[in-house]
């Protein structure tokens, strides 16, 4: 398959299955905003649960938070982001593109008076760059007057540092700890793209571990380490996963060390975790802008420090993208081309889906049964239209992991048959024992 297409292809997949719609659509659409649909809230959902779990509830050591999208827009003061969240943008004069002054379609042309503008055409039609910042603004209270003017957050993390000391001493954790959060950032990215790889409105998911300065070159290690143990373990194949450390140019502000845990995607390796060692600026930081001491007392050594952090910072979207497109599949199948997505069991949408293999004979009634008790105890569909192989190719573009089919034996010795949605090997389980058999390969 031409990687070109292979985007294409699971875009039009997921439109047409319900995993991603474009935001807006019956009104041509708003830029790099999207929507998910039935089976991509599903799937989602499933990756941000399965990253709370490994990293709050199997840990003692991290508390979970839930901060606001909206903060005292002096955060972002302090966080540097007012004065350093901001990309070097380039106009065209005639067209009124915009780009990144980095953008590899103009390199080479800005200030040269002979370049040429690759949307237009015109000749030195292009600005010189100027910054332009990345932060949504938007109006608190009813006068738009800039005294009132704040941000949407663009990221997660600064919701944790304000409240690190509230939930230290609220959940009574010491150094070294971390706290975890799910949530929505806002970015307005000059360039977005590569449908739901960069957008506008995501999903982050964040942990920001707190350590004693000095140890956090120790930590900064143990986390790159767990971080590629998870996704290894998430079923995303290993060939297509690499580490990138930042050089001096690419660090951000507030970076010592950088670490991006990269893709092979269509498009080529892109970042879709970032391991980053933050020092201690964001807290110092909070502490010169709010006036309020933010250092934590060791009290085994009676030593009083800020902490350095450690963070993990991981797209719910980008993670979305990576599991959707590792998983897809193309196979001949009898003269015709199967898609497939091979989802591990554990984020797969729907669990089981349960089919009669005719609308007659008491086995529709039989199946029904079956998915009312399946569908209690995991995400399950029922489809009695069309023939059954048309049926399990629909799972299969929805990357179900088992087909449930009632046929006849069904009716004799009370047997169902089960089909792997990778191998697509059929078995033969008792129907009284379908739910434990599913459980137990569903790790459930
Ligand atoms: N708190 C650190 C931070 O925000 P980042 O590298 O700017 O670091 C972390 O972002 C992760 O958030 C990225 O690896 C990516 O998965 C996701 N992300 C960032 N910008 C995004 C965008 N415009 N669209 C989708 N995901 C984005």
């Amino acid at each position: 398959m031409a990687d070109t297409t292979l985007m294409d292809k699971l875009v039009s997949l997921a439109k047409r299955r319900g995993f991603v719609f474009q935001s807006s659509e019956i009104y041509g659409g708003l830029g790099s905003v999207w929507d998910y649909g039935p089976l991509g809230v599903e799937l989602k959902k499933n990756l941000k649960e399965r990253w709370w779990r490994s990293m709050v509830h199997e840990r003692d050591d991290i508390e979970g938070l839930d901060a606001a999208i909206l903060m005292h827009p002096r955060v972002w003061e302090a966080s540097g982001h007012v004065a350093g969240f901001t990309d070097p943008l380039i106009d065209c004069k005639i067209c009124k593109n915009r780009f990144r002054s980095d953008d590899e379609r103009i390199k080479g042309e800005p200030g040269t008076p002979t370049g040429q503008c690759p949307v237009c055409g015109n000749k030195g039609s292009l600005t010189e760059p100027r910054l332009f910042n990345l932060m949504f603004k938007t109006f608190m209270g009813p006068v738009e007057e800039a005294a009132a003017q704040i941000y949407l957050r663009p990221e997660t993390a600064q919701g944790i540092y304000v409240n690190y000391l509230n939930v230290q001493q609220s959940s009574r954790q010491k150094v070294p700890f971390g706290i975890a959060q799910i949530g929505k950032a806002f970015r307005n990215e000059i360039n977005p793209g590569n449908f739901i790889f960069r957008t506008r409105e995501f999903e982050q998911m964040e942990m920001q571990f707190f350590v004693k300065p000095g140890e956090d070159h120790t930590w900064f290690e143990y986390w790159r380490a767990r971080r590629m143990e998870w996704l290894v373990a998430l079923g995303i194949t290993p060939a297509k996963l690499r580490f990138h450390q930042h050089g001096p140019s690419e660090l951000a502000h507030y970076a010592k060390d950088a670490y991006d845990i990269e893709y092979e995607f269509p498009f080529g390796w892109k970042e879709f975790e970032g391991i980053h060692n933050r020092g201690n600026y964001d807290l110092s930081k909070h502490q010169e802008f709010s006036g309020k001491k933010l250092d934590y007392l060791d009290t085994v050594t009676n030593e009083r420090f800020v902490p350095f952090v450690v963070e993990t910072s991981i797209g719910a979207d980008r993670l979305a993208l990576v599991t959707m497109m590792d998983a897809y599949a193309e196979e001949a199948v009898e003269g015709e081309t199967r898609v497939v997505l091979r989802f591990n069991p554990a984020i797969a949408p729907i669990k089981a889906g349960v089919f009669p293999l005719v609308k007659k004979d008491g086995m529709p009634e039989i199946a029904r049964k079956i998915y009312d008790d399946l569908r209690a105890q995991m995400p399950s569909f029922y489809d009695e239209s069309g023939a059954i192989g048309r049926r399990y190719r629909r799972q299969d573009e929805a990357g179900t992991p088992f087909g449930v089919t009632v046929d006849g034996q069904t009716l004799t010795d009370q047997t169902v048959t089960v089909r792997h949605r990778d191998s697509m090997v059929q078995e033969r389980v008792s129907a009284d024992k379908l739910a434990a058999w599913l459980r137990e390969r569903l790790g459930r």
